[in-house]
């Protein structure tokens, strides 16, 4: 395994230069063009004759001596569209007639709401660039930076600076605009959902006006992700053809809005969410936007999604460059939900290890008077009834059994029925003398408030020091409903006043990724999942401090295999924890066999959530038998190259192919919903394996495959393998190891 991690690092940096060996931002002086070269692809701006910031060409890799014809800004479109609309400004603020989305939207003290931005300067380094516009009459600085990523990746966000004397409100901010090639076919596909039914893709033809993703929850939401990808309707598929793709790092309310403009051009605008907004800048004062991260491949969604994968490993993850394998978990939370206690996970964990786990997860219920959902959110004490020796006794067995031990946490929540509540009834977020909305009988702290990121920092770092706790597993069970903060306001009084605590969209952010990443600089070893009710909050800025995120509360294996399709377009398998449950599944009583449970939840990273005091014997040795199985394939899973062969949306069968980043390892999963008229599944094509190369097959279900023992990857590629799949959820799983004397 070492050596296979070693050399997917030296993979993925090998490349300080793009494809065509090039530097990753060049200036053109004389033009004043700035040439960015990420990966497969390179983005151009430039300035054009009004002194404003243009964007030029965003496609395949153009070489070293390519040059763009000089910047010039479009003209007007009869009397009403200005250059601002018809010209694809790099970062356009409201004003001059922009009618398109603005990037950004300041009111200053003496009434004038617009702004006209224009070059000032430009600062090149190895990988990044910052360019520096001003506003031509009011003191606003606006910096947009530039990082160019090898794995083809372009990181976009900006800065905007009050260079003045008096205060300005920031009313609209986006962390980049990103213009397309004119086209006409262009195609949109992006996620959305709700609570158990996460990541569901969507496409559609982009048409004039404007198609908005956006959550005001206060943060990322089920809803929608903040992930796009554009491809050209009659050329992109899965392995072909363009597509430009990104993802927004921001946990917080964000909006994407993808729109045609009425010139037919196509734009993408994404920041802070500018509903229910304010940041008031005060002399000297800046705000910074999230990292809006974007990509193009001419090698179809596919590449796309291996493309962001691969980035997430290498620079976003907290592990990056050298992503951990994840372990094999188990959860206690389907089998006792609250009814936890020392015995009882005892047993659970005992069960456990025999099967191969090596991280066993308490769940909910540990804490407080944490009996139901109703109360105990807030007091972070161990329950003394559950636990009458605190949590050592079952640390020390669980590390006895050779695993080791997590805990669930929900840091940034109160049940008004708790003695944190019953102290500090203002450390909920709140509007005065308006009722405060429960969710799950609970409320959201107001972690914008420096006392609550104190007192929740705190609490989890004593937790994490008293006890042996190698991972949490940080829940987020509801959004906000009131989110005022009144003591934001100090002084201001008014408008000013509102303004003030409209900040907290920003700052209860800043300071959850605060408390974060200290609490993992102090506990090194620690590792933490995001959770919010499944995947209400996953994003690249939450990947930066956490190691994986929990998919969905729905582990039914056959929804999942469409959750998980979904999953994959934006975020590698690495983040996607999946559980092996009980049938009936509790959210849907449907029951699928335990081989296909197991072999659906081995897309990402495994775990087991089942109650195993009911499972049989054969149950037992079938999941011994695949949790090894698993980990044989899992660096190849977490940390290879993913091939969608066949979607779960348009047939009975489903296939995902992994490719070790070396290419010594591959695996095929398969999946039958349901065989109609006898019908034989059709042999199933493999990709991304070296055509000249012999590969050993190691099928998990010798009497399923079909096939010789070793074979050719041009006949794995181009005859595919026939699986002997029939009735109703069957599954299999077939291994490719990679013959080196035979290459
Ligand atoms: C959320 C999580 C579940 C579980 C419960 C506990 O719903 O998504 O996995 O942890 O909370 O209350």
């Amino acid at each position: 395994m070492k050596k296979r991690l070693l050399t997917i690092s030296a993979t993925i940096f090998a490349c300080g230069l793009n494809v065509l060996g090039q530097d990753a931002v060049r200036s053109v002086d004389a033009s004043q063009q700035w040439y960015l070269n990420a990966g497969e692809s390179t983005y151009v701006v430039g300035i054009n004759e009004r002194h404003m910031l243009q964007s030029l060409y965003w496609g395949p890799a153009l070489p070293a001596d390519a040059r763009l014809p000089q910047a010039h800004s479009s003209g007007e479109w009869a009397s009403f569209d200005t250059p601002a609309n018809t010209t694809a400004l790099e970062y356009p603020a409201w004003g001059e007639g922009l009618f398109a989305e603005p990037a950004l939207k300041v009111d200053s003290p003496n009434g004038d709401r617009t702004l006209v931005l224009v070059y000032e300067s430009a600062k090149v380094s190895k990988s990044e660039l910052e360019i520096v516009l001003h506003d031509t009459v009011q003191p606003i600085k606006v910096h947009l930076f530039y990082e160019v990523f090898p794995q083809g990746i372009l990181s976009r966000w900006s800065r905007i600076e009050n260079a003045g004397s008096q205060t300005f409100v920031v009313e609209q901010a986006a962390s980049a605009v990103w213009n397309l090639p004119a086209a006409e076919d262009y195609s949109l596909s992006w996620l959305t959902g709700q609570w158990a039914g996460e990541w569901q893709l969507h496409s559609e033809l982009i048409q004039a006006g404007s198609h908005v993703m956006e959550s005001r929850r206060g943060s990322t939401g089920h809803q929608a992700n903040p992930w796009f990808a554009i491809g050209r309707e009659h050329a992109t598929t899965e392995d072909n053809g363009p597509v430009w793709f990104g993802e927004l790092g921001w946990s917080g309310s964000w909006r994407m809005n993808v729109e045609g403009t009425s010139q037919n051009k196509v734009r993408v605008t994404a920041g802070y969410n500018p509903f229910d907004f304010a940041y008031v800048l005060e002399p000297g004062k800046s705000l910074e936007t999230p990292k809006f991260y974007a990509g193009y491949t001419s090698h179809g969604q596919g590449e796309a999604s291996r493309i962001l994968h691969r980035f997430q490993l290498a620079e976003i993850l907290p592990t990056h460059p050298n992503p951990k394998p994840r372990p094999v978990i188990y959860n206690s939370w389907e089998a006792t939900e609250f009814a936890v206690n020392e015995a009882g996970q005892i047993s659970l964990a005992e069960k456990a290890a025999k099967l191969g786990v090596e991280r066993f997860v308490v769940d909910d219920g540990w804490f407080g008077q944490r009996l139901t959902d109703k109360a105990g959110l807030g007091d972070w004490y161990v329950n003394k009834t559950k636990f009458p020796n605190g949590l050592k006794p079952l640390i020390d067995r669980v590390h006895a059994l050779g695993m080791d031990f997590g805990l669930w946490v929900e840091p940034e929540m109160v049940n008004p029925d708790s003695d944190l509540y019953r102290a500090h009834p203002d450390w909920a977020m709140h509007f005065p003398d308006r009722n405060r909305t429960e969710a799950r009988n609970q409320l959201v702290l107001n972690l914008a408030r420096e006392d609550v990121k104190e007192y929740v920092f705190n609490f989890l770092d004593r937790l994490v020091t008293e006890n042996d706790i190698a991972f949490l597993k940080w829940d987020y069970n509801r959004n906000w409903s009131e989110p005022g903060w009144s003591e934001a306001s100090g002084s201001a009084n008014g408008s000013a006043e509102v303004a003030k605590q409209k900040e907290i969209y920003v700052r209860y952010v800043e300071n959850l990724y605060d408390i974060l990443a200290k609490l993992r600089a102090k506990h090194p070893k620690l590792e933490i999942e995001s959770c919010s009710g499944g995947s209400g909050r996953v994003d690249l800025g939450i990947l930066r401090y956490t190691d994986e995120v929990w998919t969905s509360d729905n582990t039914d294996a056959l929804d999942r295999l469409a959750i998980q399709y979904g999953f994959t377009h934006a975020y590698a398998p690495e983040t996607m924890a999946a559980w092996v449950t009980d049938v009936p599944n509790f959210l849907n009583r449907r029951s699928i066999p335990l081989q296909f449970r197991f072999l659906s939840a081995m897309q990402g990273a495994l775990g087991i959530g089942g109650n195993l005091n009911k499972w049989t014997t054969d149950d037992m040795a079938l999941a011994t038998k695949l949790t090894a199985f698993y980990k044989d394939i899992r660096t190849t899973v977490q940390h290879g190259n993913l091939y969608r062969l066949q979607s779960p949306l348009k047939s009975e069968s489903s296939h995902v192919e992994y490719v070790a980043q070396d290419g010594s390892q591959a695996v095929l999963f398969s999946y039958l919903r349901s065989q109609h008229f006898g019908m034989a599944l059709p042999k199933v094509q493999l990709k991304g394996l070296e055509p000249k190369a012999s590969y050993q097959v190691r099928a998990l279900d010798a009497g399923k495959y079909k096939g010789e023992a070793v074979v050719s990857g041009a006949v794995l590629m181009g005859e595919g393998i026939n699986l002997g799949l029939a009735g109703d959820y069957d599954s299999t799983a077939v291994v490719l190891e990679r013959l080196e004397t035979r290459r």
